[in-house]
């Protein structure tokens, strides 16, 4: 099934969070409306309103209040791409130039939280308010712990594969987990339900955040945004956690990861030992036992065409290039 396949299978729906999305972020301020109409032209692949519909309409009867979270779920992702290309002080983002890069980053932090003000605005007035604002707290307060355990981590280069899951859960994964947990609970979804929902969500953010970690790993163009920059930036990712565990002087590498910031030509040598110790292998192995988690989960959902898109969604992301 492609994108179109399942924008077309949501139908209405699909359109219905579209115009909710639009009249979310709609300002009478000139520059603020500019800029977010332009980040609307280039979107993104907006999985995560994708999963959350498809996700509604396997556990119950999509509602409002469905299209409402799918839309905030949207809007709170982009907002953390704009803080996080400031954080990591990227250039490109599905690309082209950041916002950061466009406007600075002073700016950029602004329109993010605008768009964070927002994504909590979709959610407030929903029959389930309480619940999903309880979650999509929680996944903020996740998203700040796994950048700050990111940044700790960085400087001491002991990461180790438990410590780099909680990051990925934290930064990445909570946000999944909300999506779909929420997309169960706004059609009143039974308990057993709202939790495989967010089993998936769970293992499929944690799936999608590995492969993202080994396209920083790829040398070819096509991706959107730089490659190279989770080594400069002394993140320890499972691309490299797998050749540490292959090699027997894991000491010596951990400790030219620390040097990176007065020897970045470490980085090169870092990348070369990734390659040639099976890194990229190893990551792919611990990225399909999340896939498979993520359809374990899904065999509680009972079965519908909606159900096939969200396996194919999993199995999207051990081979996604993009
Ligand atoms: C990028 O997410 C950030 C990560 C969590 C790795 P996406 O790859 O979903 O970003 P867009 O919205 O499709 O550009
Ligand atoms: C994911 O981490 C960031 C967020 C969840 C905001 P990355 O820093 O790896 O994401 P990209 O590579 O910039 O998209
Ligand atoms: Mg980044
Ligand atoms: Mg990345």
């Amino acid at each position: 099934m492609t994108r179109e396949g399942v924008i077309s299978l949501l139908g209405a729906d699909w359109s219905r969070y579209e115009a909710t999305l639009r009249g979310a972020l709609r300002s009478d301020i000139d520059l603020l409306n500019s800029i977010n109409s332009s980040l609307l032209e280039n979107s993104g692949k907006q999985l995560r309103p994708m999963m959350g519909l498809l996700m509604s309409r396997s556990c119950g009867r999509l509602s409002e209040d469905s299209v409402r979270c799918a839309a905030s779920a949207e809007v709170l992702h982009n907002a953390t791409l704009m803080h996080d290309d400031v954080a990591d002080e990227s250039s490109l983002r599905r690309g082209r130039p950041t916002l950061s890069a466009l406007i600075g980053p002073s700016s950029a932090v602004l329109v993010g939280d605008f768009w964070l003000a927002k994504a909590v605005g979709l959610i407030m007035g929903t029959d389930h308010q309480n619940q999903v604002i309880s979650l999509f707290a929680r996944t903020l307060s996740d998203l700040a712990e796994g950048e700050m355990l990111q940044l700790q981590k960085a400087s001491s280069a002991d990461t180790t594969e438990e410590d780099y899951l909680r990051i990925v859960y934290c930064k990445t994964a909570s946000l999944f987990e909300s999506t779909c947990r929420s997309a169960a609970i706004t059609v009143d979804a039974p308990q057993e339900l709202i939790d495989a929902a967010g089993r998936y969500g769970a293992a499929t953010g944690i799936a999608f955040q590995i492969r993202d970690d080994i396209f920083d790993y790829w040398d070819e163009a096509g991706i959107g945004k730089p490659v190279g920059i989770d080594l400069k930036e002394q993140k320890i990712t499972m691309p490299l956690l797998g050749a540490l565990r292959n090699a027997d002087d894991g000491d010596r590498w951990r400790e030219m990861v620390r040097n990176i910031p007065e020897h970045p030509e470490n980085c090169e040598a870092l990348r070369r030992f990734v390659l040639e110790n099976g890194g990229l292998e190893y990551a792919a192995q611990r990225l399909n036992d999340y896939v498979d988690e993520a359809l374990s989960a899904l065999q509680l959902i009972p079965p519908s065409r909606e159900r096939e898109c969200l396996e194919e969604l999993a199995r999207y992301n051990a081979i996604r290039k993009i």
